[in-house]
């Protein structure tokens, strides 16, 4: 759907088989292995977030290193002053996302209101999402969004193995037909 030039926006997310990624404003669950996973595909690109997602985490780990970090947000005197670049739409952080280093690539990290936003149709819109499926049965507060097998093909790209955090991980790139 990118027509082969210009940049490519991705999501990145980690779900449980239900579906789940979050509660209580954070993850349940440890999986050292899959945030590495995340900081190597996603340094020296921009990275594009919710607020919610913003403040879960901790302030000494944000803005998240060596990538511009863009919250969306209708309150940006929330996270003014922070390192971070604030956009009032999902439209609006793509525009300053494409101005940022490594911008041929651009990632939407979530949470699920984002994640919605962003796979809605749009001028730049989601065309691969690397989604790791986190091997847990546990309850949550806040979901992926559901991608269709019909529009979505599916690769494995990390095959499942036990996280030292506990549960299995294991990474499936999905793009749209
Ligand atoms: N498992 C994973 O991979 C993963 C990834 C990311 C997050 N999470 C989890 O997901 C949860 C947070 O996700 P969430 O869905 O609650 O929130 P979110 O998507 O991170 O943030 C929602 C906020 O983004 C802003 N926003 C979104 N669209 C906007 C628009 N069009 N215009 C203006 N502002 C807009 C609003 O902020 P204002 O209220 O400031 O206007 C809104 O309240 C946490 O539990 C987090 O740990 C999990």
């Amino acid at each position: 759907m990118s027509g082969g030039r210009g940049p490519v926006v991705g999501a990145i997310w980690a779900q449980t088989p239900g579906g789940v990624i979050g509660r209580d404003g954070g993850m349940p669950w440890s999986a050292p292995e899959d945030l590495a996973f995340f900081r190597r595909t996603t340094t020296g690109h921009p990275v594009v977030m919710g607020r919610r997602t913003w403040e879960s985490f901790p302030e000494r780990f944000r803005p998240l290193p060596d990538r511009t970090n863009i919250v969306v947000t209708s309150a940006p005197e929330r996270v003014a002053g922070e390192g971070v670049l604030t956009a009032g739409s999902w439209a609006g952080a793509v525009e300053r996302a494409l101005a940022a280093p490594g911008a041929e690539r651009i990632w939407v990290i979530g949470g699920a209101v984002l994640l919605a936003e962003a796979l809605a149709d749009g001028p730049h819109p989601v065309t691969e999402a690397l989604v790791t499926t986190i091997g847990l049965d546990v309850e949550g507060d806040t979901f992926a969004p559901v991608l269709d097998d019909a529009v979505w093909d599916t690769e494995p790209v990390v095959a499942p193995s036990v996280s030292r955090g506990g549960p299995t991980w294991r990474v499936d790139r999905r793009t749209r037909r």
